[in-house]
């Protein structure tokens, strides 16, 4: 491993309630850093939520219990960003009228990167998920597979950034679920170099195939957290 050691991403009884809704109920759990945790449950359990709560991007008062990164404790915007918390949005949540290349070096020049230095990092990010003539397409241009693949981009992107600095937690929420076969298992490959690099990857998936390539997982069924190592 490269980067530093961060210590473990430790959940304690963390909820995420939607008005009477409970999407995630009291989950107790924990990762480690060069791993990938897949975060596995059928659709309506709590998977989207219970990332959101990790990276601090829930509205306020939504998510209770209590989320720690070795010694630090995060889960609002402020400590989970600076803990090098980074999404990939199932869905992917690009601006459409922005080129694939910007998509990614906007963010990245946003947590401090130069424009030279980010546009050459997304154009790297872009040419390894197979990207590489696309960057200056704009989004709204692109199909939904290529899509996805700017936002996985986005995330690897940020996620080298933030390991430079020290941590990653890169929650990655359905990022191949538009993709075939080879796609796939070129994007897993890259989720692993994160976690090898000592990146904390939590892989949301409803895909069997992409659940095992997992250290761990986090099973989700009605909100309620099952963790299992990988025997
Ligand atoms: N903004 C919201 N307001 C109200 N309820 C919500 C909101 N977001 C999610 N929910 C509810 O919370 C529960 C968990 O949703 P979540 O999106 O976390 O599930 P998921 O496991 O990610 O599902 P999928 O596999 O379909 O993406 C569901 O019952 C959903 O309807
Ligand atoms: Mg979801």
């Amino acid at each position: 491993m490269t980067e530093q050691m961060t210590g473990r991403l430790v959940l304690h009884d963390v909820s995420v309630r939607y008005g009477d809704v409970v999407a995630v109920d009291a989950a107790t759990a924990s990762a480690a850093p060069g791993e990938i945790t897949a975060v596995t449950g059928h659709s309506g359990a709590g998977k989207t939520s219970l990332l959101w709560a990790i990276g601090g991007m829930l509205d306020d008062g939504r998510s209770d219990g209590s989320i720690s990164l070795g010694d630090k404790t995060i889960g609002d915007e402020a400590t989970s960003r600076s803990a090098g918390a980074v999404l990939i949005p199932q869905g992917s949540a690009l601006a459409e009228v922005l080129t694939a290349r910007d998509n990614i070096a906007i963010p990245l020049v946003a947590a401090g990167m130069s424009g030279g230095e980010a546009s050459a990092l997304a154009d790297r990010t872009l040419a390894s998920v197979g990207l590489a003539e696309h960057g200056g397409h704009l989004a709204e241009e692109l199909s939904g597979g290529q899509r996805q693949r700017v936002a996985v981009a986005r995330g690897l992107a940020l996620s080298s950034l933030r390991l430079e600095s020290g941590s990653a937690v890169l929650l990655a929420d359905e990022p191949t679920s538009e993709l075939d076969h080879d796609t796939r298992e070129l994007v897993v490959g890259l989720l692993q170099d994160i976690a090898r690099r000592g990146g904390i990857v939590l892989l949301a998936t409803h895909d069997p195939e992409v659940a095992e390539v997992a250290a761990a997982t986090w099973h989700l069924e009605d909100g309620r957290l099952t963790a299992t190592a990988r025997p």
